[in-house]
């Protein structure tokens, strides 16, 4: 399996889960030389390859997936993005339009093209599936301002996934996007209303292993409950 965003956060549990259930994982992260506790437990989990994948790297994501040419990929997770707010720069009246690009060539681009890379991958593994983490405030919208390119960017994955979820079903590859729920990943304090990491990750991998091909393009979230846009 591929996932992005592997040296932090909800990344990093799924590289643990997956390697728990026997799973090879190319875990990558645009930074693997700061990427200390991934590198530790690479070191300690022969199963798992620590590689350079940047989203906003173009021709890195198609240099990476040369270097896999002709291996099957059962399962890609897109999971790396880029998650904050509010910032002044994304409140309507202070909008940073730089940031534009940033957001959406990282939250949107970024797992479009990871996905189109290694579509050759998953094509070729037994019934592969592509995971990408949405949020259900991408649909609904979080009721403040200043998550205006967060929610953007992750309504257009939802999107964008849906002609992705189309060629999926030709091909035979599943296609899902997932919410993980509310996840203490910034060292925030836990609140009731959190999902303990560990069961938000574990949910998500279940949700995968039981969708199947007729649902491709449904959206789920972490407790297997089905996400209406
Ligand atoms: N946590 C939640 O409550 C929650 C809720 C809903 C959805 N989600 C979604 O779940 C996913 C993971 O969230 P998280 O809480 O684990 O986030 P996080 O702790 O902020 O980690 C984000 C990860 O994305 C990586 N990343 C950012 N920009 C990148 C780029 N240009 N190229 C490659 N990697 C990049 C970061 O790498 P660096 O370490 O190098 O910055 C980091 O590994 C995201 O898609 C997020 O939107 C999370």
């Amino acid at each position: 399996m591929l996932i992005t965003g592997a040296n932090r956060g909800i990344g990093f549990e799924f590289v643990k889960q997956y390697t728990d259930k026997g799973y090879r994982v190319i875990a990558t992260c645009r930074n693997p030389n700061t990427a200390a506790e991934l590198n530790a437990f690479a070191e300690s989990h022969p199963g798992v390859t620590v590689e350079r994948l940047d989203l906003v790297d173009l021709e890195g994501i198609d240099a990476l997936a040369e270097k896999y040419a002709g291996q099957p990929i059962d399962v890609l997770v897109n999971n790396a993005a880029l998650m904050r707010g509010p910032d002044k720069g994304q409140t309507f009246g202070t909008m940073d339009y730089e940031w534009f690009d940033q957001w959406f060539h990282t939250n949107a681009r970024g797992p479009l093209k990871v996905t189109e890379a290694f579509w050759p991958n998953l094509v070729a593994a037994d019934n592969g599936i592509v995971a990408s983490l949405t949020t259900g405030q991408g649909r609904h919208g979080i009721p403040v301002l200043g998550f205006a390119y967060y929610k953007a960017s992750k309504a257009a994955i939802d999107n964008l996934f849906l002609d992705v979820a189309r060629k999926g079903k030709s091909d035979g590859v599943r296609v899902i996007t997932v919410s993980p729920g509310r996840v203490a990943t910034s060292g925030e304090a836990p609140s009731p209303r959190m999902v303990p990491i560990k069961d938000s990750i574990g949910g998500m991998i279940r949700v995968f292993d039981e969708f199947t091909l007729e649902q491709n393009g449904r959206a789920y979230r972490y407790n297997g409950t089905e996400s209406i846009p």
